[in-house]
């Protein structure tokens, strides 16, 4: 039996998680706190540990579980910005779940466009109290707009055919263009200039960290609408604030923040928001924000669970390989092993 600590548990995780563990003879130690330099104590005895989004895996944490002789750390996410990967590099083996399902997330950010648009948010609360008015409820229509996709990788490529479904011009912006794609690629520049719609879908990395800044947002048409569905930290959220405050940004559509860390995924209803930022961005009539909610489908559910477990079965059955492993040197051509069918170290 291998022995896991799940860190950041919610009670959405632990059916699909039980199910798939159980099969496959893998333990979870289900924690509701998430990792960091005070928690980690509570991964002794365990041999790998599986965190979420928010968990922090830095350096000094990394050096704790390797004390402790965790030697697997398992990501049940896609993005791994919160993992000090270089740190781990040569003491602890990092794997993730490179794709549970694209069309969740994919799917939310459109969800999020059209209430935001259409005012479905208003609409709803407006008729639950019989106030049947359409005054303030105009949007536009999608057909004829232009959309400028961020990050045409998985997730962005299926948010791409669901616009095009609306009759939308797509452009778009990688850093690494997707060849014969029939996808047309503009430099950032440009799709900050002719886009109606900007949708994010890149990770965040040191170079994708705050792109859309002020003077970002100053090269934007006025009226653009936002949508965030990747990681906060692609926005510089005060600078977001003053572009919506100057009706520059003409809506705002997010389900990630870049301090949502210590708020998200908890029902803080009954208490005081400190974030001053965050309250002001929910206050404003043009903002949606949703808590990280993209993933939340059943399909994606079932497939993290199903992923992490074959990660974690897979690195220690295995000598060779190790199914979705990834280190610093990950995409690196010349460094990196995978070609070779190899571990990372
Ligand atoms: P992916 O790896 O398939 O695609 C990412 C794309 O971004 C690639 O085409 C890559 O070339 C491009 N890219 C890399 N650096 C870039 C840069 N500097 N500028 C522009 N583009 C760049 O990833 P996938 O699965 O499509 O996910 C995208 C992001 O969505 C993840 O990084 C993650 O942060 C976020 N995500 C959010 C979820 C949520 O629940 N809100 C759930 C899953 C993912």
């Amino acid at each position: 039996m291998i022995k896991v600590a799940f860190f950041d548990a919610k009670a959405y995780d632990k059916p699909s998680f039980e199910q798939y563990g159980s099969a496959r003879d893998v333990q979870f130690r289900f924690l509701e706190t998430k990792l960091n330099e005070d928690t980690v104590e509570l991964a002794r005895g365990c041999d790998a540990v599986c965190v979420f989004v928010n968990d922090t895996v830095n350096a000094a944490v990394i050096d704790r579980l390797y004390e402790y002789g965790v030697r697997l750390l398992a990501l049940r996410s896609a993005g791994y910005n919160n993992v000090d990967v270089r740190a781990a590099f040569g003491k602890i083996h990092v794997v993730h779940v490179p794709a549970y399902s694209p069309y969740a997330v994919a799917e939310h950010a459109m969800a999020l466009l059209l209430t935001s648009v259409r005012r479905i948010h208003k609409a709803y609360n407006r008729t639950r109290e019989f106030n049947f008015s359409l005054s303030g409820l105009t949007g536009f229509d999608f057909h004829g707009k232009t959309v400028g996709v961020i990050g045409t990788g998985k997730i962005g490529r299926i948010f791409i055919d669901i616009c095009r479904g609306f009759g939308m011009k797509v452009i778009a912006y990688d850093r690494f263009p997707a060849q014969d794609s029939g996808i047309e690629y503009v430099a950032l520049e440009e799709l900050f200039a002719r886009s109606d719609v900007i949708s994010l879908h890149c990770p965040l990395t040191e170079e994708t960290r705050h792109m859309i800044d002020a003077a970002a947002i100053e090269k934007m048409k006025k009226g653009v609408v936002i949508v965030n569905t990747s990681r906060g930290g692609l926005i510089d959220t005060e600078s977001l604030l003053e572009g919506i405050k100057a009706r520059k940004i003409g809506a705002a559509c997010l389900d990630v923040y870049e301090e949502e860390a210590d708020i998200f995924f908890e029902d803080r209803s009954g208490h005081i928001l400190n974030d001053e930022l965050l309250a002001r961005l929910i206050s404003m009539p043009n903002v949606i924000v949703t808590s990280h909610q993209a993933f939340l489908t059943e399909e994606a559910l079932n497939n993290i669970a199903e992923t992490t477990v074959g990660n974690i079965r897979s690195y220690f059955d295995n000598d060779g390989l190790c199914d979705n492993e990834l280190c610093y040197r990950c995409g690196h051509v010349e460094r990196c092993k995978k070609e070779r069918k190899e571990r990372c170290f």
